[in-house]
């Protein structure tokens, strides 16, 4: 697998662990920044992160920041991309499965190294399911329109 990393100073020392991790395991792993602990805003990372694994097709994204928080919201922002916020190898391999995942987003004040380890296993390990399931993908994709239903 491809995977394109980008985190804010509060998921920076983590970083090179996590990319470490993901070369051990035989994938490839871009960092798109920051290149030091200096505090920046979580969004312009995260749009970093989403722009690169939108251009590369097949390609993923991890992307950290203190709770993972505003980060996995901010890159969802990106059309097509579905960022998911997992804490737990569970929903980690459910994010793949069932909602076609493709940037895992943690919070370093969160999880620990073991953790971490397991999510990206799970993540890693685990292959979108499709069938009823890319349907309700495709409605993500659709997006909403909100207007005269609201009243
Ligand atoms: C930075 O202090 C922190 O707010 C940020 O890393 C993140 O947790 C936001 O969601």
């Amino acid at each position: 697998m491809k995977f394109y990393i980008a985190t804010d100073h509060a998921g920076y020392a983590v970083k090179a662990f996590v990319k470490e991790y993901i070369r051990s395991l035989g994938h490839e792993i871009i960092d798109l920044g920051p290149d030091s602990a200096d505090r920046v805003d979580y969004p312009d990372y995260a749009h970093k992160c989403a722009k690169a694994v939108i251009a590369d097709e097949g390609s993923f994204g991890i992307v950290i920041c203190g709770t993972g928080i505003g980060i996995s919201i901010a890159a969802n922002k990106v059309q097509g991309i579905r960022a998911a916020l997992c804490h737990d190898a569970y929903t980690a391999a459910m994010s793949r499965a069932h909602n076609d995942a493709n940037i895992l987003a943690f919070g370093e004040r969160v999880v620990g190294k073991g953790v971490i380890e397991s999510i990206i296993d799970a993540f890693c390990n685990t292959e979108f399911e499709g069938g009823r399931h890319s349907g309700r993908v495709g409605k993500i994709e659709e997006g909403f329109s909100f207007g005269s239903d609201l009243g």
